[in-house]
């Protein structure tokens, strides 16, 4: 039965997928992977690439996303994808689109699914939920990304930070996703909005793969040098 599944495939380690998505991805008539450019490997490709069934030749089509904050170009691309998918659907195939972690975080899926089910409202459209980054992190590390009546802020943190302080002042975990590059821009802001100095400080890039780093400290001990220089990079502080 010809249809699209959007799959979350986690965090970089192909045994944090679902039986659920790896069942879905070994149906497949094609897998769509998102890329920022045609030479530039597809992540969420190379997470699932040893479990795809080479006997079953399946087409591999990556989907073009740009690298860019410019509205217009990202717009653009999320319809011309989308387009693409529900072409695809409606000769017949069977599709999955993969993508890291969950689809409903910060994932260009979201944009596309919004769009297709406006155009397309009969198209058989499913989600298989993936274990987010976030989570993988927090089994790494050993901490709780909340306990009791704690209060959990996630922050992508190179967009506007404007709100963080206020935002910090009522939570005890803040949690920054999207591009380690811009971190160091929030550590005066938590320390202004009363994050004592013993407050946890973990770091992670490149989460799942081989060049994996993790790093644990107080929020006193941060630098320079113990910070990322990644995208791929999350920032867990934690109140203790
Ligand atoms: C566009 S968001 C996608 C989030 C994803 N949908 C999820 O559920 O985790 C990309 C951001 O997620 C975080 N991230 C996702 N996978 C990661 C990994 N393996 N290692 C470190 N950070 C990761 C980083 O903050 C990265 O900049």
């Amino acid at each position: 039965m010809p249809g699209l599944i959007g799959i979350g495939v986690g965090p970089g380690d192909v045994e944090l997928l679902t039986v659920k998505a790896v069942k879905a991805i070994h149906n497949a008539d094609i897998i769509m992977c998102p890329a920022s450019k045609e030479d530039r490997p597809s992540i969420a490709l190379s997470i699932i690439e040893s479990i795809i069934d080479k006997s079953k030749n399946q087409e591999i089509i990556k989907l073009i996303f740009p690298m860019t904050k410019d509205k217009d170009i990202l717009e653009a691309s999320w319809k011309r994808n989308a387009k693409i998918m529900a072409e695809t659907v409606l000769k017949g195939k069977n599709v999955v689109y993969i993508t890291i972690g969950d689809p409903y975080l910060y994932s260009t899926w979201i944009y596309m699914h919004r769009d297709l089910k406006e155009k397309y409202p009969d198209m058989d459209i499913s989600v298989v939920p993936g274990i987010v980054s976030i989570f993988s992190f927090a089994s790494k590390v050993g901490i709780s990304v909340a306990e009791g009546a704690e209060k959990v802020a996630i922050i992508p943190s190179c967009y506007d930070l404007s709100s963080v302080k206020e935002i910090a002042k009522y939570s005890e975990s803040m949690i920054f996703l999207k591009d380690g590059r811009y971190f160091d821009q929030v550590i005066e802001v938590l320390k202004e909005a009363g994050f004592p100095d013993n407050s946890l400080f973990a770091i992670g890039q490149d989460l799942g793969t081989d060049n994996e780093i993790i790093r644990t400290m107080t929020l006193g001990e941060v630098n320079d040098d113990t910070l990322t220089t990644k995208y791929f990079s999350i920032l867990v502080v934690k109140r203790v």
